[in-house]
C-alpha cells in the first residue's frame, strides 16, 4: 500500500472535483461539507475521468460527463447506467495533519 497525501480540508472547494495523481493511479477527491471523498477517476463504463463530472452535493453523487451514469461518493457503488460495476474508492484519514488515503 502506498499513502498518498491529500492535504488539508480548506485546500479543496465543497463539491469541486478535483484529479489527483497516485502512484499507478489517478484520484478524484470531492469534499462535501467536513468530509473528502475519493474514488478513482475511471469511470467503470468507458474509462473516463469522473474528475469532468457533476457532483451532486446533498446526494453525494458524481455524474460521469460522458454518458451520465452516476457514482455514490461514499462507496464507489453504481445508482445508474450505463455503469454496472463500482468504482474504487478509499476511506480518508488523518495522518501527520493532513489527510491521506493508502492506495494498493
Ligand atoms: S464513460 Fe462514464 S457513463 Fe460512459
Amino acid at each position: 500500500m502506498t499513502t498518498v497525501a491529500l492535504g488539508r480540508l480548506s485546500d479543496y472547494e465543497v463539491g469541486v472535483p478535483r484529479s489527483v495523481a497516485a502512484p499507478g493511479r489517478t484520484l478524484v477527491v470531492v469534499r462535501i461539507e467536513g468530509s473528502l471523498y475519493v474514488l478513482d477517476d475511471r469511470c467503470s463504463h468507458e474509462d473516463f475521468p469522473l474528475s469532468q463530472g457533476y457532483v451532486d452535493v446533498e446526494a453525494a453523487e458524481i455524474e460521469c460527463a460522458r454518458h451520465g451514469a452516476l457514482f455514490s461518493l461514499v462507496d464507489g457503488e453504481p445508482l445508474s447506467l450505463p455503469a454496472t460495476r463500482p468504482v474504487a474508492h478509499y476511506e480518508v484519514r488523518e495522518a501527520d495533519g493532513q489527510l491521506v488515503v493508502e492506495v494498493p
